[in-house]
């Protein structure tokens, strides 16, 4: 018992980082998630946020004034910012889906390196120029994937590895939610324009960088997707404002079959609302073992249950789970550290757009799908 008990614990392991020159950030777009990101970045010793742009009037001031940093410059766009911050090292960039790209790519073009909020963008063509800009900035262009941070998530990618499942032939999303459509702070989340994307995007990129991270990210090859919208437009979705269900211009439910290279099939599901309280576990099925990793949104990195694997030895069917590391990290804190890190090492983008195309041509694959009613062929651009 002793030996399993190890497991459980993460090593933590407490790093002296030189706090002499500060890292300058800005960050761009001062919604909700920007503010996972100024208590991230205060926690970072050797950082400062010296700039802020929103393009609500008056909304950078008060983010400022809310965190405490009514020194930091601010701008009334991105482009703003990125025309009069000479000094900067690095952005956060939180705007909405539809602003991912060109703000990615008028910081990049500008020499600065990015922290760029997932889904990576709405379409693979905005992946693909966003890529051109970073091959040519020479910069750091990482996404924002806390949950790959998270120990127990990096235990799955262990296990594959470790070739205890044998050949990974099978893999299924499971995960999302039966009534959670997000409109905590307005409609940019649903709106076609802002977000550009729903469910399949916001909480589908986790799920499918859950398994496709663990697989080694094989390339994917064709794809039949489907996409509804039943909740979302509902007035009687909305206890509060029933006007959100005729401004909602996205998807809340989407499935999928997607070829991937290698012999591997993906089946996946994702929802912000339907009629059942899972999509179910996820699941890799290999030649030697299986593994069900419980039902989880993915986007903490937190799963409430034990991972299971499941073999046959010397003829009988068994299973064993993976005791759960008790993570004492926090995967924000942590995932804007690497980023902080590969700026001051020059080192690698600590999420990199190599893999996280192959997520985002995926998701374009289901819209594109599931818009014409039948099967498509998914080619990614090399950059
Ligand atoms: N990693 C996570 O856990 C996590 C959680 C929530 C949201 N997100 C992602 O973060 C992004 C933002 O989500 P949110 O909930 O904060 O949205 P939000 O609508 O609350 O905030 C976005 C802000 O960006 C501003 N903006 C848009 N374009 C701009 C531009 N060109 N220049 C400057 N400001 C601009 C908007 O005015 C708005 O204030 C989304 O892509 C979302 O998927 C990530």
């Amino acid at each position: 018992m002793a030996n399993l008990d190890a497991f459980k614990e993460e090593q933590v392991v407490e790093k002296t980082v030189d706090t002499e020159k500060k890292v300058k950030i800005g960050i761009i777009g001062t919604g909700w998630i920007a503010g996972a990101h100024i208590e991230s970045y205060q926690k970072l010793p050797d950082v400062e946020v010296v700039a802020l742009a929103d393009i609500i009037p008056g909304k950078a001031e008060a983010f400022a004034k809310q965190y405490g940093i009514e020194g930091a410059r601010i701008y009334s766009s991105d482009e703003e910012l990125i025309a009069n911050e000479k000094d900067l090292d690095g952005v956060s960039i939180c705007t909405y889906n539809c602003q991912h790209a060109p703000c990615a790519i008028h910081a990049l073009e500008a020499g600065i390196n990015v922290m760029l909020e997932k889904p990576f963008t709405v379409t693979l063509d905005e992946a693909v120029e966003v890529m051109k800009a970073e091959k040519k900035s020479g910069k750091i262009l990482t996404i924002g994937f806390q949950p790959r941070m998270g120990p127990n998530m990096q235990m799955i990618k262990k296990i594959v590895e470790s070739g205890e499942l044998g050949k990974i032939y099978y893999i299924q999303a499971g995960g999302g939610r039966r009534s959670g459509i997000p409109t905590p702070f307005g409609t940019t989340f649903i709106e076609k324009d802002t977000a550009g994307i729903g469910a399949l995007g916001d909480i589908g990129c986790y799920s499918l960088d859950m398994l496709l991270n663990a697989i080694g990210y094989p390339k994917p090859l064709t794809c039949t997707g489907y996409t509804s919208a039943f909740f979302g437009t509902d007035p009687k979705y909305y206890a509060n404002h029933p006007e959100y269900a005729a401004k909602f211009g996205v998807d809340d439910f989407a499935a999928a079959f997607v070829r991937l290279e290698g012999d591997i099939i993906l089946d996946f599901r994702i929802s912000w609302a339907m009629n059942m309280d899972t999509c179910g576990d996820a699941l890799i099925l290999g030649t030697k073992g299986g593994l069900r990793i419980p039902s989880t949104e993915c986007w903490n990195g937190e799963f409430d249950k034990p991972l299971t694997i499941y073999k046959k030895v010397a003829g009988r069917e068994v299973s064993y789970q993976i005791p759960l590391i008790e993570s004492k990290s926090n995967l924000f804190v942590a995932k804007l550290r690497s980023f902080v890190d590969a700026i001051k090492e020059g080192g690698k983008a600590p999420v990199p757009s190599s893999e996280i195309v192959i997520n985002q041509a995926i998701i374009d694959a289901i819209n594109k799908s599931a818009n014409i009613g039948k099967e498509v062929e998914i080619n990614i651009p090399e950059v």
